[in-house]
């Protein structure tokens, strides 16, 4: 029998790549939760719902979520599922620094956060699944078999952020980029709904010191023993 695989953790710690990598070894469906709140973000962004304060206006977003639908899509050439916002591929437009400057405060929206999470306990109704984000252990699956907790010092994480964005071109700086997580997290950590919060059954991983090739490992061995294969 299928499983469902919830995977939470902090910003930037490599949830998605171990889980995205995860899914593909062991043939689930791979979803990233927190790309389902990036295209709300950007669907604001682009309809001018952000305020000048860079608050979000929360009156004019709240009658148009009807107009936000997410999908993935497989991409034959990067072996990973891209994000479409509305039929339309997003996958590099939700991963600026301008849609991560105001996610969380998206993300902390109740109404938003109950569309999000029905759309995501439908995509995981037959399990078979690998979902990541802050709030599939606690919230949207709270009966997975498997749950885990991931995490990694600050600097750790803004330095593999860094290193990603500057490899794309993206003229960023660290202490932005460190300032950003620093912010995501506590945003996350003390919203009222669906808070990031460790599980009290979930395996925690601090991936600080570990390599791509051993966070892997690790997860495929949890997997293992969840499932006995
Ligand atoms: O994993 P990520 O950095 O792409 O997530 C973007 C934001 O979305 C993050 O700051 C918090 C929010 N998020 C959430 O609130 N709940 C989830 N299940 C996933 C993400």
């Amino acid at each position: 029998m299928p499983i469902t695989i919830a995977i939470d953790g902090h910003s930037s710690c490599g949830k998605s790549t171990m889980a995205k990598d995860l899914a593909r070894q062991i043939g689930y469906i791979y979803i990233d939760s927190g790309a389902m709140y990036r295209c709300c973000t950007l669907f604001c962004i682009e309809q001018g719902l952000i305020r000048e304060d860079g608050t979000v206006d929360v009156e004019a977003l709240e009658p148009r979520m009807g107009e936000i639908n997410v999908s993935f899509r497989f991409n034959p050439e990067t072996g990973r599922p891209d994000a479409y916002l509305n039929g339309e591929n997003v996958e590099s437009r939700i991963r600026t620094m301008e849609v991560s400057s105001y996610v969380s405060p998206v993300a902390a929206i109740p109404f938003v956060r109950k569309a999000m999470t029905a759309q995501q306990q439908l995509m995981g109704q037959k399990g078979g699944i690998v979902m990541d984000g802050r709030d599939i252990g606690t919230a949207v699956f709270p009966n997975a078999e498997m749950k885990v907790f991931v995490t990694a010092s600050p600097e750790v994480r803004a330095q593999r952020r860094y290193d990603e964005l500057r490899a794309k071109g993206d003229d960023v700086s660290f202490d932005e980029i460190l300032k950003n997580l620093q912010e995501r997290d506590r945003i996350d950590s003390t919203r009222e709904v669906a808070p990031l919060r460790q599980a009290p059954d979930a395996l925690v991983l601090d991936n600080s010191h570990l390599t791509i090739e051993e966070q892997k490992q690790w997860l495929l061995d949890r997997f293992k023993e969840k499932t006995g294969e």
